[in-house]
């Protein structure tokens, strides 16, 4: 008897050892990619597609990691008799723009809505969840943003119920397909996301391209570094890095906080009108490695004095990832101290954005930091 419990205890213990690596596989690190919402909106399209799959590539994108090509809402047509649902006329074969998607070595996303109604007034889930499951994984779907919208309020256990169920009716197709929730982080989503199958879930209200907006968002993560790691993060929103309402330094504080943050990267710009500056954004290898760092450790804030804040994020070798944010409209000098982040000798420092290791540094670090900017910099004990 006691050989038999054991056994059977030792065969659960793998079993869940096995459910856990695959789940961890879906989202090891935070998903990157590409969505339509931030700057077509309802205009995306077929084309739009290939034309974003050839950029992504052309541009480099895909190469620094950026895999996912996922189509927010406004794809949605009508379902037939027998409740299928089928795109609209910008989609006129889902299933081959998913082959040619997947040609290009990039997967595909698409998005849906737990109740009758998505939030642009297009056909939601509800009541059909195995249905339109189903017809994600016979297209080829690979990743799926599931968004609250049009619902009455809900209270945690109805939100916990519609996303389960979404989940595993995913599991239940047998394709592997990340589930990314979106309802703006309402009940405390961090504490029971990844009990309903969350690979990553909304902590916040819409971004939109401006420095105020984008600040507002991205600072106010700061608490919620306990609840990331592999297979499940807090997403604090897609990137506009690109769409032109920030200057570069304000884009670079949207990208160095969202690496810091251990955030998806999921760009929302035109990729077929990049200026170079933008691609160097985006595929900054360095900040890409902060956030993509296998540890998974989401950073948070260790110093403020009103606009003046400092972010750590520790790597998995150990080094530490600073961030000297300026949020005023001047140049301020800033410092990190050694002993803030648990360094006591000599380190060495490397800036991330000019790529540039600036030597071996004692007991401070101290930069000039531009109007809304960041310095960022890795720093690894002697
Ligand atoms: C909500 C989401 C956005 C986008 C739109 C689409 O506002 O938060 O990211 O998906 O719906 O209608």
């Amino acid at each position: 008897m006691n050989t038999f419990r054991t056994l059977v205890h030792i065969s659960l213990v793998f079993v869940g050892a096995l459910a856990a690596s695959a789940e961890d596989k879906l989202a090891a690190t935070p998903p990157m990619g590409w969505n339509s919402w931030n700057h077509f909106a309802d205009k995306v399209d077929d084309k739009t597609v290939r034309e974003t799959a050839e950029a992504l590539v052309s541009t480099g994108l895909k190469a620094a990691g950026y895999i996912y090509l996922n189509i927010d809402d406004t794809w949605e047509g009508d379902r037939d008799k027998d409740g299928v649902i089928h795109p609209n006329q910008k989609f006129p074969d889902m299933k081959a723009l998913a082959d040619y998607v997947h040609g290009k070595g990039l997967k595909l996303g698409i998005y849906s809505s737990p109740g009758p109604k998505t939030c642009a007034g297009f056909e939601g889930s509800l009541g059909h969840e195995e249905q339109d499951a189903r017809t994600y994984a016979q297209w080829g779907i690979d990743y799926l943003k599931y968004d609250w919208c049009q619902q009455p309020p809900a209270n945690v256990e109805q939100m916990k119920t519609a996303y389960s169920k979404m989940h595993e009716a995913l599991a239940k197709t047998g394709r592997p397909i990340v589930l990314s929730l979106c309802q703006y982080g309402w009940n405390k989503v961090w504490e029971w996301g990844p009990s309903v199958g969350g690979n990553l879930w909304r902590t916040t209200g819409d971004i939109s391209d401006r420095y105020a907006v984008m600040a507002e968002i991205g600072f106010n993560q700061n608490g919620l570094e306990h609840f990331a790691g592999p297979g499940h993060w807090n997403d604090p929103d897609m990137l506009e890095v690109g769409n032109g309402g920030m200057n570069e330094d304000e884009y670079r504080t949207h990208f160095s906080l969202w690496a810091i943050l251990a955030a998806p990267l999921i760009a929302g710009n035109d990729l077929n009108k990049m200026t170079p500056y933008t691609v160097e954004i985006l595929t900054n290898r360095e900040l890409i490695a902060v956030d993509q760092d296998p540890a998974g450790k989401q950073g948070f804030r260790i110093a403020q004095e009103g606009p003046f804040e400092v972010w750590m994020k520790t790597m998995a070798d150990g080094s530490k990832v600073v961030g000297l944010f300026n949020r005023q409209r001047t140049v301020e000098q800033m410092s990190v101290s050694f002993a803030q982040i648990g360094i006591s000798g000599d380190a060495g420092v490397r800036d991330l954005w000019l790529k540039k290791d600036l030597g071996s540094f004692k007991e401070k670090y101290s930069a000039y930091v531009p109007a809304h900017g960041v310095v960022l910099v890795r720093i690894t004990e002697k």
